[in-house]
């Protein structure tokens, strides 16, 4: 028989450090109704001063594991537009510090729809039996590239990691990981940038090139993008599983805006009271935004097993992604 990744730990973390929309900085000229009104967030976490990527991910895979009830695993993915460095990658530290050295250990960038990709990768890892156990880790820390003063992107985004633990099974089993949709459209490159620093925008100081490290974002247009691309690609999964809208129990998207999740449901068909959502709480957090969205799905009662369980992502690039699982029963740590 096929061997299939099925899902078998889940853990997440946030940096303690909760800012409210109160505590953004006067300058910003926003206000707490016109955030929660326009977005759905209240607050975000913002990890402090001299805490990394690598921090927030170990935090999490290590829940992970737990939650896996085995400590080990032999491939480690770290999915995030955070890392600690330019080079090297996050993922054998973070494999290291968990008490994993020697598996294999790396990183992928697909931003916001990262966490898809990394499904996608870990699971084809196993699926071919390059590994038996894959630690997914999707972990940012966007306030390292936040401008303090943009408020188009400064109330929106959060510090975070969420990880899932996938063990080789059968592909019937609840958790397998199927049917998956990825895709990119790079004509959109300039949508959503952080350009300093990379190999074009070189990092050199001087006032002319003040905040090329922040990120930049075209908020209505990627807001378009959004909803058309994770619509495109759940329906793309739905149909390729042989399934319908009326089929999915729980609906649960990257969590950018609640005005897009919900457009998102509309345009799906799934009804508003089968999305999970934890935007409220977090902000976007990106990479780690559907894994902490699961998180406090199964954590609230909202996310149960045996339910059809539709993931979908959407992200700088553009990317976007999208599964379509049957949820297992997953046991939380803490
Ligand atoms: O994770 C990757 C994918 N990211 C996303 O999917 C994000 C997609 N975009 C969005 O979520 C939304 O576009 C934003 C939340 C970023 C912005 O919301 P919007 O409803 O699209 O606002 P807008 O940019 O169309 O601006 C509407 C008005 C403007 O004022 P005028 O020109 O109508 O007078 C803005 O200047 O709202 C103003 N505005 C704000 N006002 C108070 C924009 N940002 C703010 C703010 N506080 N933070």
């Amino acid at each position: 028989m096929m061997r299939a990744a099925v899902l078998s730990g889940l853990g997440g973390w946030l940096p303690p450090r909760v800012v409210t929309n109160d505590d953004l900085p006067a300058e910003l000229d926003t206000s707490d109704h016109w955030i929660r009104s326009r977005t759905g967030i209240a607050c975000r976490h913002f990890a402090k001063p001299g805490s990394a990527t690598s921090d927030l991910a170990v935090e999490a895979g290590a829940r992970a594991l737990a939650s896996s009830g085995e400590p080990h695993a032999d491939a480690v993915v770290v999915a995030t537009t955070t890392p600690d460095r330019i080079c090297p990658a996050t993922a054998p530290e973070v494999a290291t510090r968990l008490g994993l050295a020697g598996a294999a250990a790396f990183d992928l960038n697909a931003v916001c729809t990262g966490f898809m990709y990394g499904l996608a990768c870990a699971a084809g890892m196993v699926a071919t039996g390059v590994a038996d156990r894959v630690l997914l880790i999707g972990a940012e820390t966007y306030s390292s590239i936040l401008d303090p003063l943009d408020r188009g992107t400064a109330p929106i985004f959060g510090d975070g990691a969420g990880a899932v633990v996938l063990r080789a099974g059968d592909p019937g089993e609840p958790g397998a990981i199927g049917h998956v949709d990825l895709g990119s459209d790079g004509s959109g490159a300039e949508l959503i940038r952080a350009d300093g620093g990379g190999s074009r925008q070189r990092l050199s100081e001087g006032p002319e090139r003040e905040g090329e490290q922040y990120l930049r974002m075209d908020g209505r247009e990627v807001f378009k993008h959004a909803v058309m691309r994770m619509t495109a690609s759940g329906r793309t999964v739905l149909e390729r599983a042989g399934r319908s809208a009326a089929d999915v129990d729980r609906l649960v998207a990257h969590q950018a805006n609640i005005r897009i999740v919900h457009q998102l449901a509309d345009e799906l068909r799934i009804g508003r009271d089968r999305v999970v959502t934890n935007i409220d709480r977090v902000g976007n957090t990106a990479a780690a935004s559907i894994p902490l969205a699961l998180l406090h799905g199964v954590a609230d009662g909202a996310v149960r097993p045996g339910q059809q369980t539709l993931l979908t992502a959407f992200g700088a690039g553009l990317t976007w992604g999208s599964t379509l699982l049957t949820w297992p029963d997953l046991v939380l740590c803490d």
